[in-house]
């Protein structure tokens, strides 16, 4: 069959190590930092962390596998490696439309992240002129409402964001996503353990962690088992091709299971993380855990205006912020240069400058919802919250059901075996986990939001 012998025309890793690092590049960004930390705030704490561990687990690690196989199988953008897969078993074209909708979903997604990336940059220059030193909750609070009130230097920052986005993806594969990542995602790690070490000295850490991980049932709604379980697809990058893109980057020889579980560890770890750093300091401050987007910028600004060294801590901590959503966002686009490459003969450079000014305009929506379009709502929600709804609770766990069903009963048997090479049992459990578990559990949480079980 064709597949066995399939290249990627974009070019391949440089080995499993590379895989990882960029996957995980990908996984860790904002959404481990800045999302995680909010909405478990605006959710009630443990009883959603746990839920959001356990879609992590049983849907987010098989639909990862599921998603680096079809990749690699393909070896091509998600559209044309769903049309190339569905060609080799037999189904109908129209499985390419996953790729499509993976597509629009990284754009729309693109146009957001960049601006709130926008913000972290913006805190690496606030952090390191010392405008953190000696701060109170007030103060913090007022430098974070007098940036998002300005809809022009939104704008700045967010092109800013954009722009080094794009140069990234234009040199491609090897050059441009691989170097990115190498030695950011450890530093990154290692900051965050200097800020848990900090969390210690509040006086407020059992609190943290109490708030963390200890389950009240009783805060929890249909909503927001929705919102735990279409975070788990967003903090890992699912359902909308950005892994499958990664995949099909990835030597035959490399074993999926092992990688993707590496992903889901590390990516689980900095949010726990994120979050055992940032609670605390909330509770220790009086402050408000269900504050929304600004959660992060009201909160660890103070502990920085506190610390020993919190100029050069604090600066740090931005500028690896910024890089953890450079690595994520230079995924969220990659589906679609990938296809403009493959499709319209386009060099990677000008696919790179169209897909960043269409984003970028885009982005433009986001941009607004915090000042002057603040006011105006549809169905209770802001632009920017609209375009979070329906991509992370919408079309990425909608995508990654598609990527379930297709992996697990449409591919045959041989095919997913000859590219996942498990042991047998492992490979019955992630049948098991991909046909039945993770699609079943994405068909209750959908209908059980909308009401049906009421
Ligand atoms: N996983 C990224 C984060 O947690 O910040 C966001 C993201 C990247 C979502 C790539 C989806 C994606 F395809």
């Amino acid at each position: 069959m064709a597949s066995e012998h399939r290249t990627s025309i974009h070019g391949q890793w440089s080995g499993r190590m590379a895989f990882i690092l960029a996957a995980t590049g990908s996984a860790v960004g904002l959404g481990n930092i800045w999302k995680f930390p909010y909405i478990t705030g605006e959710n009630g704490g443990g009883a959603f962390v746990l839920v959001y561990l356990l879609c992590i687990a049983v849907i987010g690690v098989p639909i990862m596998m599921a998603e680096v196989m079809l990749g690699r199988r393909g070896r091509q953008s998600p559209i044309n490696t769903m049309a190339s897969l569905a060609a080799d078993e037999g189904r109908p074209a129209a499985w390419s439309a996953l790729g499509w909708m993976g597509m629009v979903a990284g754009f729309l997604i693109l146009s957001y992240y960049s601006v709130i990336a926008g913000w972290a940059l913006s805190y690496v220059f606030r952090a390191g002129s010392g405008m953190f030193e000696g701060a109170t909750a007030d103060g913090v609070n007022s430098i974070f409402t007098s940036l998002v009130s300005d809809p022009e230097r939104l704008l700045a920052w967010h092109t800013i964001f954009m722009v080094a986005t794009m140069i990234v993806v234009a040199r491609g594969v090897q050059n441009g996503l691989e170097k990115a990542v190498r030695f950011l995602m450890p530093m990154l790690f290692f900051i965050l353990v200097v800020l848990v070490l900090y969390a210690m000295t509040t006086g407020y850490f059992s609190v943290g962690l109490n708030f963390l991980f200890s389950p009240d049932f009783s805060k929890i709604t249909q909503g927001s088992v929705l919102v735990a379980m279409g975070h788990a697809f967003f903090t890992m990058s699912l359902g909308m091709g950005a892994i499958m893109v990664y995949g099909s980057y990835l030597p035959k020889d490399t074993s999926i299971a092992k990688t993707s579980m590496i992903i889901a560890g590390a990516d689980t770890l900095v949010a726990l993380m994120a979050g055992m750093a940032i609670f605390p300091i909330v509770f220790a401050n009086g402050l408000e855990p269900g504050a929304g987007p600004g959660l992060i910028f009201k909160t660890l600004p103070i502990a920085f205006g506190q610390m020993d060294a919190g100029i050069l801590i604090g600066t740090l901590f931005f500028i690896l912020l910024v890089f953890a959503a450079w690595t994520s966002s230079i995924s969220l686009i990659e589906p679609v240069v990938a296809w403009l490459v493959e499709n319209r003969s386009m060099n990677r450079l000008y696919a790179s400058v169209w897909v960043g000014i269409a984003t970028w305009l885009m982005g433009i929506g986001t941009v607004l919802s915090f000042n002057v379009w603040s006011g105006h709502k549809l169905f209770g929600m802001t632009f920017f919250d609209l375009l979070d709804y329906l991509t992370a609770n919408i079309m990425l766990p909608l995508g990654g059901l598609l990527i379930a069903v297709f992996a697990g009963w449409l591919m045959h048997e041989n095919s997913s075996k000859d590219e996942l090479h498990t042991t047998p049992r492992g490979y019955n459990l992630w049948q098991m986990l991909v046909r039945v578990v993770a699609p079943v559990a994405v068909m209750i949480v959908f209908l059980n939001a909308i009401g049906v079980f009421k």
